[in-house]
């Protein structure tokens, strides 16, 4: 049976990622677009054949002929969308961050287990092939419990946007959900928890805006303990030079690191050091939107398939909170005092 897609904002990553992704995908179609800029979405509906399209969420989530919606939208608007779709039964696919305030991110968990619908956040860096091989090398004990996590993670929002740059969008706007911790951090903390299989309990963070003349941080450090004891260092960096853009994880018995595996494309590279030798790990060049695509897909069809539920989303975002909450009070935040 066909499950239809309805997307709701139809900006860069659903028209450079998510659309090429999931337009690949047999057992799918697309049946309706949503965006408040119309012309936007009748252009992307024009590429793709798609004959419906929408101004108003409620419309799109009160449309019969869709299964499932996929929300790209801006985060300040994530909340009263996931509300309408989740009141009209959709199965929910919500972008990352889940929203700009740590109440709104419950209350999105909280209205789609209030009305029984499917919620995955879309932490996509969990879908990265990199990070598939890195969590099956931990999975098979090749380098026992890493105790030490570092994790460098950077991009520059100025070259990317190029001549359109403005300091007038989402990503450099606190009340919208802006901020490298929310755009970047919560990929890396939620990498940490689903690679070490724990979570994040309590963090000191700098987190400031260095480089731009905005209201949130474009670059943080946070140093995180895990409740197993472990350890991570994280670096982030939304106007910065691309780094190394991988996660490194030691242990006594060894190390692995990855490089490029925080990438919009396919072309991480994993390495290893056990027993004195280094080892590389090829990957399978796949797209981590197909593959997050497949996932949800599963868990369309099953509800036991495990995978970035709404809870696991607000964990990470949990700790971006703690993190900014740090910064403000020069103290180290453990994230159940939030
Ligand atoms: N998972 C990932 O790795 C990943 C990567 C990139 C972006 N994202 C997330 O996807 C979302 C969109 O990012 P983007 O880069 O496409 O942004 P964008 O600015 O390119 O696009 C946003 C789109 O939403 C539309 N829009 C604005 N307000 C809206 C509303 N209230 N309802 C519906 N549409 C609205 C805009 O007109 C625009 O077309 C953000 O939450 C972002 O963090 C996730």
């Amino acid at each position: 049976m066909t499950i239809k897609f309805g997307i709701i904002g139809t900006g860069e990553i659903v028209k450079n990622r998510f659309m090429p992704a999931i337009s690949l995908i047999d057992e799918v179609q697309v049946t309706a677009l949503m965006d408040v800029d119309e012309k936007r979405a009748k252009a992307l509906a024009t590429e793709y054949g798609i004959s419906k399209t929408y101004t108003d969420p409620q419309h799109i989530c009160e449309d019969k002929n869709i299964d499932a919606v996929y929300i790209a939208s801006p985060p300040n608007a994530h909340f009263s969308q996931v509300r309408q779709a989740a009141e009209n039964g959709k199965a929910i696919l919500c972008e990352k961050p889940m929203a700009p305030t740590l109440l709104e991110t419950r209350a999105i968990v909280d209205v789609c287990e209030k009305e029984d619908v499917l919620l995955m956040i879309a932490l996509t860096s969990r879908f990265a092939q990199s990070h598939i091989k890195v969590k099956e090398l931990i999975q098979a004990g090749y380098i026992g419990e890493p105790v030490l996590v570092k994790i460098e993670y950077f991009y520059s929002i100025t070259t990317i946007d190029g001549p359109s740059f403005t300091i007038n969008q989402f990503r450099l706007q606190k009340n919208r959900g802006g901020g490298a911790l929310l755009d970047i951090g919560v990929h890396a903390f939620d990498l940490i928890h689903y690679l070490l299989d724990g979570e994040i309990v309590e963090v000191c963070a700098y987190s400031s805006p260095l480089t731009l003349p905005v209201d949130v941080d474009d670059t943080s450090v946070v140093i995180a303990r895990l409740a197993s004891g472990s350890i991570a260092n994280i670096s982030i960096g939304i106007n910065l030079v691309e780094g190394k853009n991988g996660i490194d994880l030691y242990s006594p018995y060894g190390a692995i690191i990855t490089e490029k595996s925080f990438s919009q494309e396919p072309t991480g590279h994993v390495k290893s050091f056990v027993a004195g030798k280094w080892m590389e790990h090829p990957i399978e060049p796949i797209d981590a939107y197909r593959t997050e695509i497949l996932h949800f897909l599963d868990a369309m069809r099953d509800r036991n398939v495990l995978g970035p539920s709404g809870n696991v989303g607000e964990k990470a975002m949990r700790v971006c909170f703690a993190a900014m909450k740090s910064n403000e009070t020069g103290q180290c935040v453990a994230t159940s005092d939030l």
